[in-house]
């Protein structure tokens, strides 16, 4: 479909549901084993390639956090953001909006200041060199404790300019929100916006947690809400924005196939849903890269395509003045 493929490329996008480690393409990872001397499982580029096969979101996990191995200095994680931001900028993305997870690294002995202003560093660049809006989330590891998640909010305070929100990720099935009350309700005292994976692999009950319990501007993900009529119509009736990741949700089997995706059946019902790359070193693409397979696997028309994008923007966590001017200007694009 060039005609809707040529729309996708040019109408400006927000990116809002991306995980920096998951953007750690295999070139890139190899480049820091080595400059880093660190032992990779494969011995090729093909053979990490050959690795990427998932049979849920644990079988990706676990060979994610083992990647995020060779991420060690300051410069290791500017170079990962930057080389996303390359990418991005070449999609015409406009916003993004990052997770990043503390403590994958400080787990391993990475020190916090050494992920925080390598990730803020590239950031700030890419705005000076693309013109491209960013902000960081950091992320809880679910499957870790509260108490884990708690001195590591304390410990990131220290470098508070560098994040706007916090999240929640990693394993999420007995793992629910409810879990972090705590964390949370400590971050929003701390002027911190929240977001949540919810409803991926999790029931419906855990979206409904990430609202009342971590008071969620956002839930990443979410797909499973379609299980759910009273928890579609809260999501419909008071605008939740959904962050969707159609090849994550292939990749991980949380759908069967692109062409049973149900992002074209929330669109219908009025669910103000987002299409994001999650973690495309690993799913097969970046953000245009799902907007494109989604437009020809659900046969979606360019309003919906617009209307994506334009969720994309009053979704983002902007300033309004400057969703503003964005939205002016994707209303020209097309
Ligand atoms: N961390 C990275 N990608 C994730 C996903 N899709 N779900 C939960 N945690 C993640
Ligand atoms: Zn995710």
């Amino acid at each position: 479909m060039p005609d809707l493929d040529a729309l996708i490329h040019a109408i400006p996008k927000a990116e809002l549901h991306l995980h920096i480690e998951g953007t750690l393409e295999p070139g890139l990872m190899f480049e820091l084993a080595r400059r880093n001397r660190v032992t990779l499982a494969y011995d090729s580029v093909d053979a990490v390639r050959r690795a990427y096969v998932f049979s849920d979101l644990q079988s990706f996990l676990d060979i994610y956090y083992a990647a995020c191995s060779v991420l060690r200095l300051e410069q290791d994680f500017y170079d990962l953001a930057w080389a996303y931001l390359e990418r991005a900028a070449a999609q015409n993305v406009q916003r993004a909006e990052i997770f990043f997870d503390p403590q994958t690294h400080t787990h391993r002995g990475v020190p916090l200041e050494a992920v925080t202003s390598g990730l803020h560093r590239a950031l700030q660049d890419g705005q000076d060199r693309f013109g491209i809006s960013s902000a960081l989330i950091l992320c809880f590891l679910r499957h870790l404790s509260a108490d884990s998640a708690m001195s590591t909010l304390r410990e990131a305070l220290h470098y508070r300019h560098a994040f706007i929100a916090v999240g929640l990720d990693s394993s999420e099935v007995g793992h629910p929100p409810e879990k972090f009350r705590a964390v949370f309700e400590t971050a929003l005292g701390e002027g911190l916006l929240t977001v949540a994976h919810a409803g991926e692999e999790g029931p419906p009950a855990y979206v409904w947690q990430a609202l009342d319990a971590l008071h969620v501007r956002r839930v990443d993900h979410g797909v499973r809400c379609l299980e759910d009529p009273a928890l579609v119509e809260r999501l419909v009736a008071e605008q939740i924005p959904l962050t969707v990741c159609p090849l994550s949700n292939v990749k991980l089997r949380v759908v069967p196939t692109l062409a049973r995706h149900p992002l074209k059946q929330m669109l219908e019902r009025g669910l103000r849903a987002t299409v994001n790359s999650d973690d495309p070193a690993y799913f097969g693409g970046y953000v245009e890269d799902n907007l494109r397979a989604a437009g020809a696997a659900l046969d979606l028309s360019r309003d919906d395509v617009v209307t994506l994008a334009r969720n994309s923007f009053e979704a983002s966590f902007l300033p309004s003045e400057d969703k503003l001017r964005i939205l002016q200007q994707l209303e020209a694009t097309v």
